[in-house]
């Protein structure tokens, strides 16, 4: 398998994609594009972005609170969510504040990721109280150990995603229910992988969950000069993406879903997302950051996009988890 063949250093490079986007998001949210009051526990300083990063993030991450959103009123929280290649990614908190707290909310990433991130949520009360107040039995603790967190609603599990077969056992030993809504995110994390690697696992959570929704962001669109430029760029720090050939354009990503389980799909470019976003959040945005010209930022947008894949085999309205309306 081309996966044996990965040094060391390859997976160390990609587990520290996971450092720039906890910084870049720190940085934006310290400039007031959006409320997390929980990523400045993940990162205590965080370099100065471009307007351009900045607002590219704002997109990302509003686009997926929003589809989140959707999903755990939809099912009144009677649900599970598992983050893909999580980082240090604080939604579960942020969820949590907004009354929003699904039965199950998984972060799953490499147990060098988690080994830091364990570390930082015990330091932090602020992190560590809400696990334990979220317990309806109070006789459930939180247990950590150095790569894994298990509390009653929030979970840390530690797994090479490359292994689609422990990633299941992990799932299952939890007691996860394959017949209860699931939300499968995944966020600039499939690219970093080969096409041999990602499929199986789009194809196994096609399989495994009866009503399942997959949200995917990626770069795409790797041959044209923005596209060139951004790979050497990540190849010089050592991360190739592995993935982006296999599936580099609209077209390939909502293909990709129904190759492999999924019902039904859609992908919008990010401008296309950006769009969608609600107008006079954007117009508040776009007020912070001075920006004279606006073709990179709209080259920027067009080299990721939003995709997803949904089954809903129950019929509880999946389709109405889109970006459609302009609303937060
Ligand atoms: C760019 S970061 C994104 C982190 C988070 N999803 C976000 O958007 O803020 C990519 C993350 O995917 C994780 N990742 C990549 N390949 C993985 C694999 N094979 N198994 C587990 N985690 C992986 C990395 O360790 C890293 O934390």
């Amino acid at each position: 398998m081309a996966e044996s063949l990965i040094l060391p250093s390859e997976d160390e490079s990609v587990q520290a994609t996971n450092d720039d986007a906890t910084s870049s998001k720190k940085y934006a949210v310290d400039q007031g594009y959006w409320k997390d009051d929980y990523v400045q526990f993940f990162c205590r300083s965080a370099e100065k972005r471009t307007p351009e990063i900045c607002r590219g993030y704002y997109a990302r991450v509003l686009s997926i609170q929003k589809l989140l959103v959707k999903f755990l009123k939809l099912t009144s929280c009677d649900c599970h969510v598992i983050n893909l290649g999580a980082g240090f990614d604080s939604t579960y908190w942020t969820m949590r504040d907004r009354g929003l707290t699904p039965r199950t909310y998984i972060d799953i990433d490499f147990p060098e990721v988690n080994k830091k991130k364990c570390q930082i949520i015990k330091k932090r009360k602020q992190l560590l109280e809400p696990l334990s107040k979220d317990s309806s039995h109070s006789a459930t603790p939180t247990e950590i150990s150095s790569t894994e967190l298990h509390s009653a609603h929030y979970h840390v599990l530690s797994c090479d995603l490359r292994k689609v077969g422990e990633l299941s056992k992990k799932l299952l030993d939890l007691g996860f229910d394959t017949n209860t809504p699931t939300f499968i995110l995944s966020e600039c994390v499939l690219v970093y992988m080969s096409s041999e690697s990602s499929n199986p696992i789009i194809e196994w959570a096609g399989k495994t969950f009866s009503t399942a929704i997959w949200i995917n962001y990626e770069p795409i669109l790797p041959d044209d000069r923005f596209g060139r430029t951004m790979l050497s760029n990540l190849k010089y720090r050592g991360c190739a993406l592995l993935g982006i050939d296999s599936c580099p354009d609209l077209t390939s990503q909502r293909q990709r879903f129904l190759n492999y389980g999924w019902s039904h799909s859609w992908a919008l470019d990010m401008c296309q997302v950006y769009s969608l976003l609600p107008r006079d959040d954007v117009a508040r945005i776009e007020r912070l950051d001075f920006l004279d010209e606006k073709e990179l930022l709209t080259q920027l947008l067009q080299h990721y996009t939003l995709s997803c894949g949904f089954k809903d085999t129950k019929g509880i309205g999946l389709e109405r988890v889109s970006l459609e309306d302009k609303t937060l």
